[in-house]
């Protein structure tokens, strides 16, 4: 098993990424959101790059089913119904809803892998599930961080280590790391114990604290605490138990 890894969606293109199977992490906040809504009983989360696709997709839909969420610069974007806090996406607002859903970096690193073989989202919120997904079927993988604004950052980086090393003890051979994943595992042996601490410490992470979301913080360095895995559909991202109960009804209508 081979792991490579991009620290920023501007290190690489869809054209390498196509085929492939991709892990995208963005801690702070887009995956741990839409693994928040997900879990919270959300249909499904439809990533885009652009505020104007956004609103565009969403004049194809009518009534309440669909939501528009995201954010510029950490905040809720004008007209749209959430921001990007996992705090908003609640069951009450979420359930059986599908998200359309821009943010400044996550959705830019979900929009350029959508070519891959297969794509799940981490987040620390999911972390074991991701890598037992992945150790239990052992295949060469990528993980693409989202970064901040085209540079590493260091809560996806710990991610992806604590990803790395999971996906190795979990496996029966050592996984073959490029130097990307090797420097993100030994981050992640330096920074792991103290998860809450280098969030709050990290560019972004200082950012938001800023701007009032020091809440998020402490949600999105739990770990483990939601176990579900996302994975891409088609262009959505769904639950793989929605995706698998799904594929099970139309096998029986098949047969
Ligand atoms: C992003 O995609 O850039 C982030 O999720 C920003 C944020 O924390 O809202």
């Amino acid at each position: 098993m081979h792991i490579d890894l991009y620290f920023t969606p501007h290190q690489t293109d869809e054209l390498a990424l196509r085929e492939r199977t991709v892990v995208v992490i963005d801690v702070l906040r887009a995956s741990t959101t839409i693994i928040t809504a997900l879990s919270n009983g959300a249909r499904e989360i439809i990533p885009v790059a652009t505020v104007e696709s956004a609103v565009k997709i969403s004049g194809n839909h009518f009534g309440d089913v669909i939501l528009l969420g995201g954010e510029r610069n950490g905040r809720m974007i004008d007209g749209f119904n959430l921001g990007n806090s996992p705090a908003e996406y609640t069951v009450e607002r979420v359930k059986g809803k599908a998200v359309i859903f821009s943010t400044t970096n996550g959705s830019q690193a979900l929009v350029k892998a959508r070519y891959a073989r297969e794509l799940f989202v981490c987040g620390f919120v999911n972390v074991g599930t991701v890598a037992e997904a992945l150790w239990r079927t052992p295949r060469d993988f990528t993980i693409l961080c989202a970064g901040s604004d085209g540079l590493l950052s260091m809560e996806d980086s710990v991610c992806a280590g604590m990803l790395i090393s999971r996906v190795g003890a979990g496996g029966e051979t050592d996984p073959e790391l490029s130097d990307g994943a090797l420097v993100a595992r030994t981050l992640h042996r330096t920074f792991g114990r103290g998860i809450l601490k280098m969030i709050r410490s990290s560019d972004h992470g200082r950012r938001l604290a800023e701007i009032g979301f020091d809440g998020d913080l402490r949600y999105c360095a739990g770990v483990d605490t939601l176990p579900v895995l996302p994975l891409l559909e088609g262009n959505v991202i769904k639950l793989r138990s929605e995706v698998e109960k799904k594929e099970a009804v139309d096998h029986s209508q098949e047969t």
